[in-house]
């Protein structure tokens, strides 16, 4: 009876001290979690969070996750640091990257620097693939550089990051003079966070594709015709010979611009081949991906026009660096959609964040973090 009680003892002993060799081992690997990503963000604010442990351990696991600065890891802790603009280093930057580019006459092909049937080849895709200029397109291009002597004291480049969501920053971006938009992202419904002012915004026309059924109904049409119409004044600038797989759709563009010549007011800029140049700039500071962002191409060429640049929606990663929230890749995403990261094989913003907050704290580039006040 006693030998039974021992031995029973005994399991029960075995047992009891695997069960906290388990556990002790679980919380061993959840500090090894926390440490990092402490050293990665600080606050136990957010530590704590439980959208921010999961969406953590993801990119824990993702490779293109970089740690940030300490600066950041500090500001982010709630040490708001007080951006000071630096006009100097500001005019050396501008100087140096007018040295790589010709932003005016880059911004656009014009009627004069294209004939009809010559043939364009695509910044991003094998040098097989050409496109004839049309008569079509050639009567869409201006006549001289739409950004020709245009001067702004303040502009604001509002990329499309899901950080806008609940930043308020509208009312601040509509302070700008000139604001810079990417990719035809809609403002309307966002105005509080994103602003309602339009200056300039970018057109890839895959995106009749992909949000007009490449006008295929007079619906689509409509749609695409509406929504241009809120844009008078504003420049579209359209890249239409960065890739090939635009082609096609580029043709539908331009009929549809043809055909609706005179009832629309915006300004259509056609930028050729310069991202050589662009990409041999941005390379000095070494950052040389695959792909630059739209974003970060808006912010090399707001330097022709605008004597200070303040960045919003830049934030690259999938959780807000305030709350610890899941974010959406884009703020204009549909609820519910998952942060993507389908971008890591072409872009690198995760380098390109950590350049322009390095330019923000050397003053050259104010870069929105936080929500607006
Ligand atoms: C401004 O930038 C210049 C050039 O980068 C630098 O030499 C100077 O120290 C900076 N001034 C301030 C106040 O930080
Ligand atoms: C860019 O500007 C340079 C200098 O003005 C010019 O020679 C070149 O043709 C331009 N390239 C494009 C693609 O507009
Ligand atoms: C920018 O766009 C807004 C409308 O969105 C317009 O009121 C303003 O005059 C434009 N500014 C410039 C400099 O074109």
């Amino acid at each position: 009876m006693v030998r039974i009680a021992k031995a029973l003892g005994l399991v029960i002993l075995c047992v009891a001290v695997f069960i906290l060799s388990l556990i002790s081992y679980v919380s061993l690997r959840k500090d090894n979690l926390f440490t990092s990503s402490k050293y990665i963000m600080g606050g136990p604010r957010i530590m704590f969070h439980a959208g921010f442990r999961s969406q953590f351990a993801m990119n824990f696991l993702d490779p293109s996750f970089i740690p940030l600065t300490n600066a950041l890891n500090e500001e982010l802790q709630g040490k708001p640091y007080k951006w000071k603009f630096n006009k100097t280093a500001f005019y050396q930057q501008r100087k140096d990257i007018f040295s790589y580019i010709d932003i005016p006459s880059n911004f656009s092909l014009t009627k004069n620097s294209v004939r009809v049937g010559q043939l364009m080849h695509f910044d991003y895709s094998s040098h097989k693939y050409v496109f004839s200029i049309s008569n079509n397109l050639k009567s869409l291009l201006p006549e001289t550089s739409p950004i020709l002597n245009k001067h702004y004291s303040m502009c604001a480049v509002v990329g499309n990051s899901g950080i806008l969501t609940g930043s308020h920053c509208g009312p601040e971006i509509d302070q700008a003079d000139f604001v810079f938009r990417c990719n035809f992202a809609p403002t309307e419904v966002y105005s509080k966070d994103v602003g309602k002012k339009t200056n300039l915004t970018t057109f890839n026309p895959s995106i009749l594709e992909r949000y007009y059924n490449n006008l295929l109904t007079i619906q689509d049409r409509n749609n695409f015709f509406l929504n241009l119409k809120k844009l008078e004044g504003a420049i579209l600038w359209i890249p239409a010979f960065f890739l090939h797989t635009s082609a096609t759709v580029t043709r539908t563009l331009v009929d549809f611009f043809v055909e609706h010549k005179g009832q629309l007011k915006v300004e259509l800029a056609w930028p050729g081949n310069i991202m050589h140049d662009v990409n041999k700039y941005w390379k000095t500071k070494n950052l040389s991906p695959k792909r630059l962002s739209t974003g970060i191409l808006m912010y090399t060429l707001a330097y022709a026009m605008c004597d200070e640049i303040h960045l919003y929606g830049f934030w690259p990663f999938g959780w807000d660096p305030n709350t610890g929230k899941e974010l959406p890749y884009h703020y204009y995403d549909k609820k519910g959609t998952k942060f993507t990261t389908k971008w890591q094989e072409t872009h690198q913003l995760p380098s390109e964040f950590k350049l322009l907050y390095k330019l923000h704290r050397e003053g050259v580039t104010k870069l929105s973090l936080t929500h607006c006040s």
